[in-house]
């Protein structure tokens, strides 16, 4: 693809999606676009933008396409381990009701299982979990409780399997008292307000698609959306530069964690966000 035509792209992308390109990498979406339009079978792009004009469902297709949303329970075992070993017990001291925010959350496994977690250390906690994606088809399976397929719950210990899901067709739904504890939000992460004093904020395997300007700008979103003494859960290759961090008031708890530390010991700087809404 060309130059010109990735400008054009990202343009009728933006018009008829929502989804403004510029905050994903390019080399990347450009190989994903090209994929695409072979997948297809369209000539051109202008002849593919006119049947994504004409059918609703083509456009869900394309965004569920571009937003890629491949997520698992207890998707990297280890890092829960970390999180119910050392990350929620102090949080589960420090909070009335934990406040969580799960970013990017796919088809929900991930806020699921960190209820799932958290019930099962804490069962009567006061337990409120914020979940959202920009991604509408994902978001109905989880706001529905699935279908989730048996690989999708491979990873789910057993005593909490038996606690939470149920077999079902298509695999496994989870339980209504799980389903309460969430609530599920169609949200742009580059664009739409965000409220505060979180106590935990879990985005995992979502910033590696933007820019460094949007990733940066989405950090400082986390590092103002959380309590101090909060902490942010980040994708295994998602690691802040150590100077960015310090600047943000995240110091570095373990690979992956982030812990939001007193602001008079951190100068946060104004939003970025502005600069990228759409
Ligand atoms: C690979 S999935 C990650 C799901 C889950 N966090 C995990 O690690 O298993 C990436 C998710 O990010 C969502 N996403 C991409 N861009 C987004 C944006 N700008 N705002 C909110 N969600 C976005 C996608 O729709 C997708 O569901």
């Amino acid at each position: 693809m060309t130059d010109s035509e990735y400008v054009l792209i990202r343009r009728r992308v933006h018009e008829l999606l929502g989804i403004d390109l510029n905050a994903y990498k390019s080399t990347q979406m450009r190989r994903r676009l090209d994929a695409y339009l072979l997948r297809v079978r369209a000539k051109s792009w202008p002849e593919y933008f006119r049947l994504l004009e004409q059918s609703a469902e083509e456009r869900q297709r394309f965004k569920d396409y571009l937003t890629i949303n491949v997520t698992s329970f207890f998707r990297d075992a280890d890092k829960f381990a970390t999180l119910r070993e050392r990350i929620l017990p102090q949080l589960l001291d420090e909070s009335r009701t934990l406040q969580i925010w799960s970013a990017g959350c796919s088809d929900g496994a991930e806020p699921y299982s960190l209820a799932m977690l958290v019930r099962s250390i804490a069962p009567n906690q006061r337990l409120q979990i914020w979940a959202t994606d920009i991604d509408r088809s994902a978001l109905s399976r989880a706001i529905a409780g699935g279908p989730y397929p048996e690989q999708s719950v491979e990873n789910v210990p057993r005593m909490l399997r038996a606690q939470f899901l149920v077999p079902c067709e298509g695999g496994y739904r989870v339980k209504p008292e799980l389903q309460r504890l969430i609530r599920f939000q169609e949200h742009n992460l580059l664009r739409d307000p965000v409220r505060d004093r979180f106590d935990l904020i879990v985005c995992r395997n979502v910033i590696i698609y933007f820019t460094e300007e949007a990733k940066a700008a989405v950090f400082q979103l986390f590092a103002r959306s959380l309590r101090p003494g909060g902490f942010l859960f980040i994708g295994a290759t998602e690691t802040i530069p150590l100077q960015q961090a310090r600047e943000l008031g995240l110091e570095p708890v373990q690979l992956t964690f982030y812990r939001r530390v007193e602001p008079s010991a951190t100068t946060v700087r104004p939003s970025h966000q502005a600069r990228l809404a759409t």
